[in-house]
């Protein structure tokens, strides 16, 4: 890898779920400062939402660059593409150049730029890097649905919920609310608890993007197709109170 003496700093960019209004000023203030920007995508030639956010504010001579990170269950796929986009990155970094990896919502709740700042910190021991902070997916629907997350002593549990089985651990988790992220393939048995429990919950899908839906209505949240990025917010409180 070329080296210059000067590295350049690794910006980790949370551009939030959607609406390009909901990038903080902070974030667009490093998207025009640095020589490079990656979004990553899924495949080659894929979309990337938090690339499409990004491109509204970065300056030219910014170049943008996609990295693929494959969406599959095998660890070693995707250990190889952490690595193999690190060290990409890393190159760029080591050439002197500041660089930005955007995502949607926050990079630090379930978001591939802490594995890629992981990588990174093994390839560049002493690298320079800022994280700058988004607003979430879940904070999103809560303000779209003007229901509060949480109040005064009540406390919150955030899951990933994409593995079958998942609404039967529910009654597991103290918390007097739960957000229940990647709920697409799961949809249809979390909708199902939420009926048998008499649970308040909003379901959210496509926030901020064509297609976006936000309900409180089980029935119109289980007609929805199916859609990786969906949540549901559940309270333990059931509609009696
Ligand atoms: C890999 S996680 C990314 C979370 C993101 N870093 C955040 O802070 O919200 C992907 C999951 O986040 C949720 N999500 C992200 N963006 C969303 C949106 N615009 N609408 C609904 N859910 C979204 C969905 O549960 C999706 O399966």
């Amino acid at each position: 890898m070329k080296t210059k003496k000067h590295t350049g700093t690794f910006y980790g960019i949370g551009v939030g779920p959607g609406d390009p209004d909901l990038v903080t000023i902070k974030a667009v203030k490093a998207l025009k400062k640095v020589k490079y920007v990656f979004e990553a995508t899924s495949g080659p030639k894929k979309d990337s939402i938090a690339g499409r956010i990004a491109k509204k504010y970065y300056s030219k001579p910014t170049k943008f660059m996609s990295l693929v990170f494959p969406m599959v269950n095998d660890s070693k796929t995707r250990n190889d593409a952490w690595k193999k986009n690190a060290g990409i990155v890393a190159e760029k970094l080591l050439s002197g150049h500041d660089c930005a990896f955007v995502t949607i919502g926050d990079p630090m709740i379930y978001s591939t730029c802490s594995y890629l700042l992981a990588e990174l910190r093994k390839l560049i021991p002493s690298l320079k890097s800022e994280i700058i902070p988004g607003i979430t997916s879940f904070q999103t629907a809560a303000a779209k649905s003007q229901e509060p997350l949480v109040e005064d002593r009540e406390t919150l549990t955030i899951i990933p919920s994409f593995s079958s089985g998942i609404a039967a651990e529910l009654k597991k988790y103290p918390s007097d609310s739960i957000v229940l992220m990647k709920a697409f393939r799961t949809k249809k048995e979390i909708a199902a608890y939420i009926r048998k429990n008499r649970c308040t919950a909003i379901f959210a899908s496509r926030l901020c993007l064509k297609g976006e839906l936000v309900t409180s209505d089980i029935g119109v949240a289980e007609k929805y197709p199916e859609e990786y990025l969906s949540l549901f917010i559940v309270k333990k409180k059931s509609r009696n109170g």
